[in-house]
């Protein structure tokens, strides 16, 4: 294919993604079925029982699928995305879909909207606030890497650390998964491990300067 042809497509794709983002929600299924995403029902199911009552944070938003999943249960999300894309993802503006999304499932005074790279938000971010962080941003092993750094410190002890597109080949996810030393819980793509103080040890040490 043609690159060209493949510019077409995908700007056909993001203008077919828009004018969706502007309908009313389809009623069936309580996650946001139509909202681009590679998540599943089950990931998002997931992702729903992980966040009940407590405070998420959530890398990368992209449409807003999985935190309207997480906003659905949680007492507040904060979803960190510069909306620009990546370079898995392509490079697409998703702010005011994402925005519309998030109202059309009426979760939106749950979500805090933090428009910027992870590695401009989190340093505001406090150590030990959340119960849960989802990292679904930039899929190489280095981001990937880089984004655990960012926020390991801010989970509690005993909170939890979700990483999504675990065990696929082209993605640096299950690398770093692996170098947390813990036995993931995995639910279709999804892989999720308990943050000990042990953990937030060992990454320092394996990391030196690189952990903030
Ligand atoms: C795989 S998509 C997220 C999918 C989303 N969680 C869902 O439910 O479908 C990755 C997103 O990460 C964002 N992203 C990539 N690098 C980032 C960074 N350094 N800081 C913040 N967002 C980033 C991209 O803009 C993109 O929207």
């Amino acid at each position: 294919m043609s690159a060209a042809l493949r510019r077409r497509l995908r700007f056909g794709l993001a203008a077919w993604r828009s004018v969706a983002s502007r309908l009313p929600a389809r009623p069936h299924g309580p996650f946001a079925p139509d909202v681009p995403s590679s998540l599943t029902e089950a990931e998002c199911r997931l992702l729903a029982e992980l966040a009940r009552e407590g405070e998420a944070l959530e890398v990368g938003s992209w449409f807003g699928r999985s935190t309207i999943a997480l906003g659905s249960t949680a007492r507040a999300v904060h979803a960190v995305d510069w909306h620009r894309g990546d370079g898995h993802t392509g490079p697409l503006g998703t702010l005011h879909p994402f925005l519309r999304n998030l109202a059309r499932y009426g979760v939106r005074d749950r979500v805090v909207v933090h428009v910027g790279r992870i590695e401009d938000v989190a340093p505001a971010l406090r150590d030990g606030r959340f119960d849960l962080v989802f990292v679904d941003g930039y899929h190489t092993a280095d981001a990937v890497r880089r984004d655990v750094d960012l926020v390991l410190r801010t989970v509690r002890d005993g909170g939890k650390l979700a990483f999504h597109d675990f065990g696929r080949p082209e993605y640096g996810v299950s690398e770093v998964v692996r170098e947390l030393g813990a036995d993931p819980q995995v639910v279709d793509t999804i892989a999720v491990v308990e943050v000990t103080p042990e953990m937030k040890r060992r990454w320092s040490e394996l990391r030196g300067d690189a952990a903030t």
